[in-house]
């Protein structure tokens, strides 16, 4: 039993492997945060709230009285779900308006539950699986006739509290929602660091650590979508955390719209974190009899450092969270985006898959353009029917002679969208979010449908359950290049626009949902501009996600790095394409493209008719390194030696079987060196009493003739114990050249 409550005590405790939660009711029903972090026993620590008079937080009537001055506010209790305008001015997790436009509400305590196994939240992803249990905790505001139910999702070996809040509206009258967050953690005590993940397009998830002060600070978007530019996903660790010690928390919500995790330190120096849907632009109209679901965040805490968090959070969305049965394991892919962009015909697609499948290639993705009138990304998004003009006889014709090279075919979609310049827009105009007398805001000169209407996502349904039932595709690409403006429903009434970003976000759930159900043995991969709704609710239906538009192999380490924190290498995206690279102009060696985007779902993006005899030969055998490393890399355990940020020549990452039987060292060398210092490397993840011997070593792209050569050739064949590789390290030859990469497997021989 991983959940306890004492009776006598009226305490709430939570345990996992590593950590505990604990939780209790005051003796007027609030529901109190006593505790979360390294693992405790089930006693109760209210001991360790002094209870002082705080000048200027108001106290509790019931516990002050009429004219009392007392001691007990609500302004610095850790309350487990607090509103706003009852005395607690810090962040608040709801923002709640009866009917007669009375601001506050106040939730004491009503029943609880243990159950178990995982619970669902109607319309919603949410993590899955029988190693659960799960705790709901009713509160009511006996005034407006409101329950929440707060859900604490505990998987014990996991070290994984999954949190929600489900809100019932019991009363006769409308209430009105305006803030409905998820969930609300007080830390009391403690110095923390921030860590964050910001960026834009095709720079997305640079990882950014900084103190926290006396302030709020918020990491969210009003862009509609989880965005490119606050991925939501926040750290909270010891001021000397580091990959592998320190206390850790990770706060990451299962949502792909408007998010909102503020992080507050108050003036008693107590931090409080609440998650959930972005406020600003939300405002929930919640009738009689209605419940409103807020998303679920997955809470993690570890004492062992930034990496075993990252190691717990791959394993859990990999295990708990993704539930698509089809994946590209070893499968490589090619899509033709970058090597065509909307310039193709059904010619040039075969010509490419047929050079790919000679390879080694097995599936084969055909990007935009190949449907409506779309020449360019003016016009076509809503026309799903094929374009002849450049596909002559269809897609069937092609799609078979594809079948015919022994690959899987693939095809992008791009659901959400409608260009002004299509038939769809033509005939259905109300269904683009535009506002009432104005021009519409234009995204890649294209609208956004609006996905909160039932009608809307029932066509797309249509559409794609045609498409994916009259042709025989097993890929689908899921693309939505654009952020909202003008977020304005022509179904809705006035009182209810405040409701269409997030009924825009159950509408594209409901559609993925739909599709990934009926076709299960389709693999969807995500996309939004590259990276721009790579969160856990989209991962919650695809199994992989474009991480970029960026290909830089270069560019790609600081992204896969940061993207790496949160989410598992087997849902980033990753491409080795052409050089010079069309986002930046710069110049890597193939070898170290190739090593690099092996640290994602590995494919290739480039016309492989262009690359000379010797590049497609390294081609073929990148293909077969990543086959035989593809387990190792997509369910190891994934070690982060180094920090871009830092600014250290090289950039090093490791995967080691989960078993230590095997391991995958990877380094590029960015910034070339005179005299260039000692690159040293410690293992990670071995067993210190097993010897390993190198089974391959490979170093790619080096400048040729200096002291490299000849070095992974005597370096394949040796043997260590893993001691010496984890505690005493290996010391790497000076390398010289434009990035320069290593990749060394090694194997556990015996003891
Ligand atoms: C987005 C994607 C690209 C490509 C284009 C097609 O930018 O991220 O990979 O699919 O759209 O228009």
């Amino acid at each position: 039993m991983s959940i306890r409550f004492d009776e006598k005590t009226s305490t709430f405790t939570l345990h996992t492997r590593a950590s505990s939660y604990q939780m209790q009711l005051d003796p007027m029903g609030h529901l109190l945060h006593l505790y979360y972090g390294r693992k405790i026993g089930d006693a109760s620590n209210f001991h360790l709230y002094p209870m002082a008079d705080h000048g200027f937080s108001p106290d509790f009537y019931a516990y002050a009285g009429p004219s009392v001055r007392g001691s007990y506010s609500p302004d610095v209790l850790p309350q487990e779900y607090s509103a706003a305008n009852r005395g607690d001015f810090r962040v608040t997790a709801a923002d709640i308006v009866s009917a007669e436009g009375a601001r506050g509400a106040e939730f004491l305590f009503d029943t609880y539950r243990i159950q178990p196994g995982a619970y669902t939240l109607e319309g919603l992803p949410a993590a899955f699986g029988d190693d659960c249990e799960t705790l709901s905790v009713d509160l009511r505001d006996p005034v407006l006739g409101l329950r929440v139910r707060l859900f604490y999702g505990v998987y014990e070996a996991r070290d994984v509290i999954t949190r929600a809040a489900v809100l019932f509206n019991e009363s006769d009258r409308r209430l009105t929602l305006e803030k409905a967050a998820s969930a609300c953690l007080d830390l009391p005590f403690g110095k923390w660091d921030m860590i964050q993940f910001h960026g834009r397009h095709a720079m997305e998830r640079q990882m950014e650590r900084s103190h926290l002060g006396r302030d709020i600070r918020r990491v969210g978007s009003l862009r509609g979508a989880s965005s490119h530019h606050h991925n939501p996903f926040v750290i909270l660790c010891e001021r000397d955390a580091g990959e592998e010690y320190g206390s850790c928390y990770g706060v990451m919500p299962v949502y792909s719209g408007n998010h909102c995790t503020d992080i507050e330190t108050d003036f008693n120096g107590s931090t409080r974190v609440v998650t959930g849907i972005h406020p600003d632009g939300f405002c929930w109209q919640l009738e009689p009899g209605a419940q409103f679901a807020a998303p679920q965040i997955l809470f993690c805490c570890t004492h062992e450092g930034l990496g075993e968090l990252s190691r717990k959070y791959h394993r859990f969305i990999r295990e708990r969270l993704c539930r698509c049965t089809a994946s590209q394991t070893s499968e490589v892919l090619i899509n033709n985006w970058e090597a065509t962009y909307f310039n193709f015909d059904q010619d040039k697609i075969y010509a490419i898959a047929q050079k790919a499948a000679s390879l080694g290639v097995g599936l084969m993705v055909l990007d935009d353009g190949w449907f409506g009138k779309r020449d360019n990304d003016q016009s076509g998004l809503g026309d799903w029917f094929v374009n002849t003009d450049k596909l002559k006889g269809g897609l069937a014709p092609l799609i078979e002679k594809i079948h015919a090279l022994g690959m899987k075919f693939g095809i992008w979609i791009e659901p959400e969208m409608v260009s002004e310049d299509s038939d769809l827009y033509r005939a259905h105009p109300d269904w683009a979010l535009t506002l009432p007398g104005r021009t519409p805001i234009l995204g890649r000169s294209q609208l956004v449908l609006d996905m909160s209407r039932p009608e809307v996502v029932d066509y797309l349904t249509d559409c794609f359950t045609r498409l994916l039932s009259e042709n025989r595709i097993e890929y689908i690409k899921w693309d939505m290049n654009r952020n909202m403006a003008d977020v304005y429903s022509h179904a809705l009434p006035p009182e209810r626009q405040g409701e269409v970003f997030h009924r825009y976000i159950l509408g594209v759930y409901a559609l993925l949902d739909r599709l990934t159900s009926r076709f299960p043995h389709v693999l969807f991969e995500g996309c939004a501009g590259g990276g721009g709704r790579f969160d856990a609710g989209m991962l919650a239906y695809v199994p992989q996600f474009w991480c970029s538009d960026n290909t830089d192999a270069i560019e790609r380490l600081s992204i896969q790095y940061g993207t790496s924190f949160g989410y598992p290498v087997s849902a980033m995206g990753a491409h080795v394409s052409a050089c010079p690279n069309h986002q930046t102009g710069r110049t890597v060696p193939l070898g170290t493209r190739g090593v690099v985007a092996m640290s994602g779902t590995f494919g290739y993006e480039l016309d492989l008719n262009k690359l000379s005899r010797k590049e497609l030969s390294l081609v073929k055998k990148q293909i077969a390194r990543y086959q035989s490393y593809a387990p190792l890399i997509r369910t190891g355990d994934y070690y982060r030696l180094t920090n871009p940020a830092e600014a250290d020549f090289w950039h090093g990452w490791q995967f080691a079987a989960p078993d230590a039987s095997e391991a995958l060292m990877n380094v590029v060398v960015v910034h070339p060196q005179g005299n260039p210092q000692p690159l040293h490397l410690e293992w990670k993840g071995l067993d210190p009493d097993a010897v390993y011997k190198v089974v391959r070593c490979e170093l790619q792209g080096a400048h040729p003739g200096l002291p490299a050569d000849g070095w992974a050739k005597e370096c394949a064949g040796k043997t260590f114990t893993g001691a010496q590789l984890m505690y005493a390290g290996q010391t790497l030859p000076q390398l010289f050249g434009d990035y320069p990469s290593v990749q060394i497997l090694i194997r556990k021989t015996g003891k």
